[in-house]
């Protein structure tokens, strides 16, 4: 198996995944600042294809006009020089103590509308640069309290934001489209959108649904105790995949951003298993941040960790999906059969409720045989079938 990356596996990554110092709550920062040309140079020495930025990332918050313009002059040098595609942007709404209660949902009516100009702005530079993608994590929209915010009304603001936004890039002529990241909490207590499913629901009541999508991250459904796999397929039943941000993550709890691979790695399986039977074909892109305990060079590590584990998961799951003996275990399981409609060609509920009742004690007693065809992925994973 080849372990190398290449550009036609559009490896992507966060500039900010590998600026991350190392600040947590209860520490300071373990590694020197890093500008997002070193970012671009490195990923590029090892294998990815595009890169991911907030604003801030890139030109950080308060810069001049004319410091603006230098700073990205470099920034599009070293893609240049690199052959880095810009896959996606995405706008910093959390960091400034403007955004302490949001962006979009602020209780603030000054800052919602200075969120919405930061995120013109950055649009702008995405379009630009290429991207066709833009991603909207709300980490701050939400509260700590029940009547610090009226939900309802939160949302129709946040409607307001992305019906503003949708209007705006089809003004500009922006071929770009927005995806939702949903996180259940951290930064704020709770945040609004929480999952997947929340995300898809509020979607479909904004005036132009077609431009908005979700980015769901594997770290923030398990957080909520959820199955990402079980996520990232509804979303693409839905048409609605748009982006991906791949990471670990142990179960519900802070959120980790493990590199790919680490945490639940059954469940990155799974996920790498539904995006191969899916037409995805977006960047494959890793949000994670290594843990402060690592210097320079391990960050480095972890970020071709990422797409090595990626290579990894993937040659798993081609084989599993390849074994004569899945096959079989899925017919015996009649996954085939689920695909069956439950109605035949012409019938209506009418030809049902008379048609004959089934023997049910008979159907109640077979077993579906889920046990060994798990077992045979859970055998691909552990490396005992290839
Ligand atoms: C997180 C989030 C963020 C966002 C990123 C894009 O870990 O809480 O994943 O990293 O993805 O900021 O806006
Ligand atoms: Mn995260
Ligand atoms: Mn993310």
């Amino acid at each position: 198996m080849s372990l190398t990356p290449s550009p036609e596996d559009k490896f992507s990554f966060g500039i900010w995944t590998v600026q991350y110092p190392g600040r947590d709550p209860f520490g300071d920062p373990t590694r020197a600042p890093m500008d997002a040309v070193r970012a671009v140079q490195k990923l590029a020495e090892l294998g990815a294809y595009g890169v991911n930025f907030h604003d801030d990332d890139v030109v950080p918050f308060g810069s001049s006009e004319t410091e603006r313009e230098r700073i990205l002059d470099g920034f599009k040098k070293a893609l240049a020089d690199t052959g880095l595609v810009v896959t996606t942007a995405t706008t910093n709404l959390f960091n400034h103590p403007v955004f302490k209660d949001g962006g979009f949902t602020s209780n603030d009516r000054a800052v919602r509308r200075f969120a919405l100009q930061k995120v013109m702005r950055n649009v702008d530079l995405a379009a630009e640069l290429g991207a066709k993608v833009y991603v909207a994590w709300g980490g701050r929209e939400g509260a700590e309290s029940g009547a610090a915010k009226d939900v309802a009304v939160a949302l129709d603001r946040y409607k307001e934001g992305f019906d503003l936004l949708g209007q705006y890039v089809l003004d500009q002529g922006y071929d770009l489209r927005f995806a939702i990241e949903p996180k259940p909490n951290e930064p704020r207590g709770d945040i609004l959108l929480p999952t997947v499913g929340h995300a898809l629901a509020f979607i479909e009541r904004l005036e132009h649904p077609e431009l908005v999508g979700v980015n769901p991250e594997i770290g923030h459904e398990e957080m909520a105790g959820l199955n990402a796999a079980a996520g990232y397929a509804q979303a693409l039943w839905q048409g609605k995949l748009f982006h991906i941000d791949l990471n670990g993550q142990t179960g519900p709890r802070y959120d980790q951003d493990f590199r790919f691979g680490a945490g639940n790695a059954r469940g990155a399986f799974w996920v790498v298993d539904t995006l191969l039977a899916s037409d995805y074909d977006g960047p494959v892109h890793f949000d994670f941040k290594t843990p402060r305990t690592e210097d320079d060079e391990g960050v480095w590590g972890a970020a071709a960790a990422c797409m090595r584990n990626y290579l990894i998961l993937r040659e798993k799951a081609r084989a599993f999906r390849a074994d004569p003996e899945v096959q079989q275990a899925l017919e015996a399981a009649r996954l085939p059969e689920l695909a069956v409609p439950t109605l035949a060609e012409g019938e209506t509920w009418r030809d049902l409720k008379d048609a004959p009742l089934p023997d049910v004690e008979a159907l109640g007693a077979r077993g579906m045989a889920f046990e060994h065809l798990d077992q045979l992925a859970l055998e691909h994973l552990y490396g005992v079938r290839s």
